[in-house]
């Protein structure tokens, strides 16, 4: 490894570096890279529930030719009370110079960063922020405009719509497509969007979903996170107001796109017909596969990126982290 960097959240990643890790990525969507990473060990460490981050930077990871081991927090010695940074640097210690992280605690990945000596990526840390994910979501949704040339998005409005409160995906997209230009609007009710939220962020904020949908080119539908303290009075009352329903879904605009992180309730916020639509039947495309699918080249691309193996590297990122009281 030429050098030790690490990407732990989007907001305050410099514009051409996001450009130059989508443009990559974008590249990795359609052929695969050579094996840059023989010789390195990556560490997926998961102490919260993954599919399809953990899978795919596994293959990502795979595919660049790296060795991986998989950690979680039930299968580890953390279940002894061994502490995060204790635990990373114990596998360090064994030879791995790349670390993947997932933990509920916001400002993990950071601490950890700050801890070890070989490059951290974070996977998603509580609800600050879920790097990857609001690449492959902006690179999901670039693709099907057709602004890969440059990652333009002005003149685009992109909407997060459900629990942008508990959400890192959110934060994470919002980073992301407001450094590219577009208009990106959180909508939900009041308790899930609050305006302290948009404030915060840089973005709007409304309550008014049937208002916002017919204005979006893309729709990203979140999940309740109940795991994380959200409530809803009903599941009914949740669904009339804020889910893509196919009645919803079929006024939205032409052209425009439908999106989730995943993983879905189908029923609550999305119904299963606009999740599966190809975008024939009166409905939009929905995109959910095809970010799961760019989700392996967007992480092939942040790890080439990451390790400086394409030059530049994601440091800027890395030498504004934030303080454990800022999360
Ligand atoms: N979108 C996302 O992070 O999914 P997983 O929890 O399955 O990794």
């Amino acid at each position: 490894m030429s050098q030790h960097r690490h990407l732990l959240r989007l907001a305050g990643l410099p514009t051409e570096r996001l450009r130059a890790v989508l443009g990559l990525a974008n590249t990795d969507a359609d052929v695969d890279p050579q094996p840059v990473l023989r010789g390195v060990s990556l560490a997926t460490m998961f102490f919260e529930d993954s599919t399809r981050t953990r899978t795919s930077f596994t293959l990502a990871a795979q595919k660049l030719g790296a060795s991986v081991v998989d950690l979680s927090g039930s299968g580890s010695s953390r279940s002894k009370g061994e502490s995060l940074v204790d635990t990373v640097k114990t596998v360090e210690a064994m030879g791995v110079g790349v670390f993947v992280v997932r933990t509920s605690q916001a400002g993990a990945a950071s601490l950890i960063a700050s801890a070890v000596k070989g490059s951290v990526i974070n996977a998603g840390d509580g609800r600050h922020e879920h790097p990857t994910q609001g690449l492959l979501d902006t690179l999901a949704f670039a693709r099907a405009h057709k602004r890969t040339d440059g990652f333009d998005l002005s003149g685009l409005t992109f909407a997060i719509v459900g629990d942008c409160a508990h959400s890192r995906v959110a934060r994470s997209d919002v980073a992301a497509m407001t450094a590219l230009g577009a208009r990106v609007v959180l909508c939900g009710p009041t308790a899930m969007c609050p305006p302290s939220l948009g404030a915060a962020l840089g973005c709007e904020v409304t309550s008014d979903f049937e208002a916002l949908l017919p204005e979006a080119d893309g729709v990203q539908m979140l999940r309740v996170q109940f795991e994380r303290g959200a409530r809803i009075a009903s599941a009914r009352q949740y669904r009339d107001g804020y889910a893509l329903t196919t009645d919803r879904a079929s006024g939205m605009k032409a052209g425009a796109v439908v999106m989730h992180p995943g993983p879905m309730n189908r029923g609550l916020e999305i119904d299963g017909a606009v999740a599966d639509s190809d975008g024939s039947c009166g409905l939009p495309p929905s995109l959910v596969l095809e970010q799961v699918r760019l989700g392996v080249a967007v992480r092939t691309a942040v790890l080439r990126e990451v390790l400086a193996l394409d030059g530049g590297g994601l440091g800027p990122a890395a030498e504004r982290l934030p303080t454990e009281a800022s999360l």
